[in-house]
C-alpha cells in the first residue's frame, strides 16, 4: 500500500501539465518612471477623476500568479501596459507622457496579488502599430526577487486595423509570437476573449493564469509581521479635501506603498489611486525611506476595512523602472 513513490504525488502530475509562462522581450515601451500615471491602479479605463472614456472597447482579463506545482502565488506585483486604441503608448522620453496617446486611457496598471495568487485588470484592447500584431505587455515580479519577468498575450483572432483591413502583422508573422518556440507556452498566451454576460456595450473579457517556475520568497519584514496599518484621519491642507496618514516604522532604502482593499469579498489588494505628501501634494505611490525610523504615508481613501496594506520592497529592488 505505501509503494506509491513521492514522484507520483498530485503536485507530481500538477507540475507536468502546467506550461511555464513564456520570458518575451519587455519591449521598448516600459513606461519610465516620469510616465507612469498617479493613478495606476488596475483600472486603466478610469484614469483619475475623468468621467471620460478612452476609445476603444473595454476589456478585462483576470487569473492566477500560480507556480509550477499550482500554487497560488501572494504578493506577485503584476504590471500591464500596453498601447491606445490607436496604438499609441504611455511611454515618452521627452514629456511627462506621450501626448499622443489617449488622455482618458492610464496606459499603466499594477495589482498585487492576494493570497489566492489573483489579479484582475480592466482595459481596453490594444490598439495595433507597425510592425506588430495586436497585444498586451505584462510584467509580474515574483516575491523575493528584485527584477520582473516580462511576457505578452496574445488575441485569438485574425488582426483588424481601425479601417476594416486585415493588419499587415497576423500573430503568425509577429517577431514576437511567432518566435516563442515552444508550442504549448505559444498557446498559454493566445486568449479568446468572450462577451462579459449582462452588458450591452460589447465588453469582453478573458482569463489568463501566469504561471512561474521561479520559487517565490517572500522577504520577511525586519520587524517581523505584515504592514497592515490603520489610518490616522487628518485634516488636510486649507481647502483639501482630510487625509488619513499610515505611519509605517521604517528603514532606510526600503520602498513602501499603499494598497486599499476594494471590497470585502474580495481579498486582493488594489493600489490606491495615489498617495499625498505630508504637506498635502500629489504624491507617488512608492516611497522609499531615507533614513531609519518612521515613514509617514497619506491617502486620501479611507480603508474599507479599517486598515491599509504597506507592501514593502526591499533595498534595491523593481520599484517600477526597468
Ligand atoms: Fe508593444
Amino acid at each position: 500500500m505505501a509503494l506509491v513513490s513521492a514522484g507520483f504525488t498530485l503536485p507530481g502530475y500538477l507540475a507536468e501539465a502546467l506550461t511555464v509562462s513564456p520570458a518575451v522581450t519587455q519591449g521598448p515601451f516600459y513606461p519610465l518612471a516620469k510616465n507612469i500615471p498617479l493613478d495606476k491602479d488596475n483600472d486603466l479605463v478610469q484614469l483619475n477623476d475623468s468621467l471620460i472614456l478612452p476609445a476603444g472597447i473595454i476589456t478585462q482579463v483576470s487569473g492566477r500568479v500560480l507556480d509550477l506545482s499550482g500554487n497560488p502565488v501572494r504578493n506577485a506585483l503584476v504590471e500591464l501596459w500596453h498601447a491606445d486604441q490607436e496604438g499609441d503608448y504611455l511611454y515618452s522620453a521627452n514629456a511627462t507622457r506621450n501626448p499622443a496617446c489617449d488622455p482618458n486611457f492610464a496606459g499603466f496598471g499594477q495589482f498585487l496579488t492576494a493570497s489566492d495568487g489573483r489579479f484582475r485588470f480592466r482595459t481596453i484592447k490594444a490598439g495595433l502599430y507597425q510592425g506588430r500584431t495586436r497585444h498586451y505587455h505584462w510584467g509580474v515580479t515574483i516575491p523575493g526577487r528584485t527584477t520582473r519577468t516580462t511576457t505578452q498575450t496574445f488575441w485569438n483572432e485574425t488582426a483588424i486595423g481601425t479601417n476594416g483591413s486585415v493588419w499587415s502583422t497576423q500573430n503568425s508573422n509577429d517577431n514576437v509570437y511567432s518566435t516563442i518556440s515552444n508550442a504549448a507556452q505559444r498557446a498559454s498566451v493566445l486568449l479568446d476573449f468572450t462577451a462579459v454576460p449582462g452588458t450591452t456595450t460589447g465588453e469582453v473579457q478573458a482569463t489568463w493564469d501566469y504561471v512561474t517556475d521561479l520559487t517565490p520568497a517572500e522577504p520577511t519584514y525586519p520587524d517581523g509581521g505584515s504592514l497592515l496599518v490603520s489610518g490616522t484621519p487628518v485634516a488636510g491642507p486649507s481647502g483639501a479635501n482630510p487625509r488619513f496618514r499610515i505611519r509605517v516604522p521604517a528603514h532606510a532604502g526600503y520602498s513602501y506603498e499603499i494598497y486599499g482593499n476594494p471590497s470585502l469579498a474580495d481579498l486582493a489588494w488594489s493600489a490606491l489611486p495615489f498617495s499625498l505628501t505630508a504637506a498635502g501634494a500629489i504624491d507617488r505611490q512608492i516611497q522609499t525611506a531615507g533614513a531609519e525610523g518612521t515613514l509617514d504615508l497619506y491617502v486620501e481613501q479611507k480603508a474599507l476595512k479599517g486598515f491599509y496594506h504597506v507592501s514593502f520592497r526591499v533595498p534595491g529592488a523593481n520599484t517600477g523602472t526597468p
